[in-house]
């Protein structure tokens, strides 16, 4: 959608001539016309003569912060074309300030704009080729933006490319306030943190079942020394009994999405290492007092079956007399394994 403002408007049979003259003066009226009918006869021959066809990505460049970036740019040479004939000029397109040049057959970096030093270079073994491609190194946030290959041999062309950097944003960090105690009805305060991102993110909270909290979410974003953003987002939220809340971090002109997302059930939302040892630890005591009550039950009654045969044509009452007996021992083992 971003990407749609910034495609490149290629800038074709650009004319540096000095445009001065045809403003509107009364004083150099007359010599003013003069200039432009003659320029007249030097548009159409030189419409005539056709400029240099340069090729450019119709589409944004895509660079990865601190990575290389390769801005394409070439045209069809002659047969008798050789690199002397070649003038080649990269330059940012709104201030004209140099990026790189090449005239002679070497590069001439007198000039070059004080962010680019060391930072340029051409594909040599393909200008013959008429690839005129710069490679920008360590990419900048600030190297975002449109750059003019302007190309000239017998004839002159330029047209522009537009580079759009890009960041990849860190996993969220997800913190809660207040983060004990909490019982449904409380409010909560939910916050994510992304760092290093560009450009802006676009946030959505979501709960479990995937829908948008649109309510209470403020949400800011703070370009650090380097242009990059650091994300704040943060949620209040009147707690549910279960409940997740997911921050998802989307980067726009990366197609990426990061997460994080935390589950509120019960009346703690922490479970620390502590907490889960001691739930193993009383998971492993209950077993062991099961199978203590299993152990003391099928004793008691294979005893109670023993009884009954060995008793066998005896009155019930006495059976019954003798269960509280078992029961009593069998409440003393547990005890014990407790
Ligand atoms: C060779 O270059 C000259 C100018 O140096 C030009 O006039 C001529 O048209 C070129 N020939 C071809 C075949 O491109
Ligand atoms: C460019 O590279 C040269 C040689 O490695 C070095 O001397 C110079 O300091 C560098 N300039 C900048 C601005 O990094
Ligand atoms: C020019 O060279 C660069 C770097 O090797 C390459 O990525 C690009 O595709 C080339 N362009 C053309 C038109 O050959
Ligand atoms: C949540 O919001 C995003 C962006 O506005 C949208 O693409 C998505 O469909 C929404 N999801 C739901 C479940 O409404
Ligand atoms: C937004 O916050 C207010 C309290 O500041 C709370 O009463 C309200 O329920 C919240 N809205 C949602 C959708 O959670």
């Amino acid at each position: 959608m971003q990407l749609g403002a910034f495609r490149a408007a290629a800038v074709r049979g650009e004319i540096p001539f000095p445009r001065g003259p045809c403003l509107p003066s009364l004083m150099i009226f007359a010599e003013a016309m003069m200039k432009c009918l003659w320029l007249i006869p030097g548009l159409l021959v030189f419409s005539l003569a056709g400029a240099i066809e340069i090729q450019v990505p119709d589409d944004p460049v895509v660079a990865l912060f601190g990575r290389d970036a390769t801005l394409c740019c070439s045209f069809s040479p002659d047969a008798n074309f050789s690199l002397d004939k070649l003038s080649l000029i990269w330059q940012l397109t709104d201030t004209k300030r140099l990026v790189h040049s090449f005239s002679g057959g070497q590069d001439q970096l007198a000039d070059q704009g004080g962010g680019y030093v060391n930072r340029t270079a051409l594909f040599y073994d393909q200008l013959p080729q008429g690839n005129v491609s710069l490679l920008l190194r360590r990419v900048q946030i600030s190297d975002e933006g449109s750059f003019t290959c302007f190309v000239r041999v017998q004839d002159y062309s330029s047209a522009a490319v537009m580079l759009q950097v890009a960041a990849s944003y860190s996993k969220p960090n997800l913190n809660l306030e207040p983060n004990k105690n909490l019982k449904p009805g409380d409010l909560v305060t939910v916050t994510c943190l992304t760092f290093r991102g560009y450009p802006e993110a676009i946030v959505l909270w979501q709960d479990g079942q995937g829908n948008n909290f649109t309510e209470n979410v403020t949400t800011s974003q703070v370009a650090n020394e380097e242009g990059l953003f650091d994300v704040q987002s943060v949620l209040r939220v009147v707690l549910e009994p279960t409940s997740t809340y997911s921050c998802l971090v989307r980067n726009p002109v990366l197609q990426e999405e990061t997460q994080a997302s935390v589950t509120i059930t019960g009346q703690h939302l922490t479970f620390p290492a502590v907490a889960l040892w001691v739930t193993i630890a009383l998971a492993i005591c209950l077993l062991g007092l099961l199978g203590a009550l299993a152990y003391v039950c099928r004793k008691k009654i294979r005893q109670s079956c023993k009884e009954e045969e060995e008793n066998a044509g005896m009155e019930d009452q006495d059976e019954d007399g003798e269960e509280p007996k078992t029961g009593e021992s069998g409440l003393k083992k547990v005890l014990f394994f407790e």
